[in-house]
């Protein structure tokens, strides 16, 4: 059986949602993986996710997987419990995340390269979405399998400038990287986005996507730079916003090799992650839709 065309690999949580009204939605999948896989699902139909989680976890997250077509495939390590997070919103958006399993076991259970099933290591593009000092290892076993596209997208927590080195080692391994603004702030101690952008593409990575919020995007290359606007939708919540736009980008940068239409493809991904609490909806409507934002803010640049 054929692997998927654009695949990420990362953890899985269970969210209960708690909104400023007091209602909450329990029991939602979650994670930067999840919001991955469902910001490639806007643009492609054969799109998995290798994720670690218990046996414990719901049939409801996994169904949710099922109804959206999205591959789920289990790692082999696995955290048990499944991790779970409270997310408490604000009336601004603020969102206060509260682990209600063990934080450290949802880090040290993260999928490992020897999860990836050789049919998987063919896919057209793939998210890495590890922490920097693992991503060589990924990035080379990959390419070994012959995955053409290769976007690494490293935890907050990494971007300090004692990791530094972490960055230089894993960036002339893959060929996009997409960190945003104020976290690169911190690691380079730079904080104007041409400099941050400059930075990176020294360092060896063909491609970078700096993330703004709602000043959209900036792709870069060394020769040439986008500024993507974000697409006007009512903001909800943007929780997996980045992460969206990173699986977004994969599969229309994989398709096109065109790093703008990443970047357009990435903003309209993300636009469908913001517009409510949770995961979009992916029903016959969406392609279609996503279209419409494509062109909306194409003709706007
Ligand atoms: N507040 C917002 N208003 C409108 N669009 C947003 C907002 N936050 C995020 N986005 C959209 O989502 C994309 C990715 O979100 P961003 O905040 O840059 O990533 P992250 O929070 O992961 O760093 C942005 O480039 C933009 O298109
Ligand atoms: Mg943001």
């Amino acid at each position: 059986m054929k692997g998927p065309d654009f695949a990420a690999i990362a953890g899985l949580i269970i969210d209960d949602i708690v909104l400023p009204t007091g209602e909450t939605r329990m029991g939602v999948p979650g994670g930067s993986g999840t919001h991955s896989v469902w910001g490639m699902r806007i643009w492609s139909e054969s799109v998995g996710l290798i994720a670690s989680y218990g046996e414990d976890c719901p049939a409801e997250i996994l169904a949710a997987f099922d109804q959206a077509g999205i591959a789920l495939l289990r790692a082999a390590a696995n955290p048990e419990p499944t991790p779970r997070c409270w997310q408490v919103f604000e009336f601004d958006q603020h969102r206060t995340e509260i682990f209600r399993t063990s934080e450290a076991d949802f880090y040290r259970f993260q999928p490992l390269v020897s999860d990836i099933p050789a049919r998987w290591q063919k896919a057209a593009g793939f998210h890495l979405i590890h922490e920097a000092k693992n991503i060589p290892a990924f990035a080379r076993h990959l390419r070994a399998g012959g995955v053409d596209c290769l976007l690494a997208e490293p935890p907050p927590t990494d971007f300090v400038p004692e990791k530094l080195d972490e960055f230089a080692a894993f960036l002339p391994l893959v060929d996009v990287f997409s960190p945003n603004w104020e976290e690169s702030a911190q690691l380079l101690g730079i904080d104007n986005p041409d400099a941050i952008l400059a930075r990176f593409l020294e360092m060896g990575v063909p491609v970078v996507a700096l993330r703004m919020g709602e000043a959209g995007s900036l792709v870069a290359t060394a020769e040439q730079r986008w500024h993507i606007p974000a697409v006007p939708v009512r903001v909800v919540d943007v929780t997996g916003a980045g992460n969206s736009y990173c699986g977004g980008f994969l599969v229309g940068y994989a398709e096109t090799g065109d790093p703008r239409i990443g970047g357009l493809y990435g903003a309209v991904s993300a636009s469908f992650t913001i517009e409510q609490f949770g995961l979009p909806v992916i029903d016959g409507a969406t392609n279609g839709l996503a279209k419409e934002r494509l062109v909306r803010i194409a003709d706007a640049l």
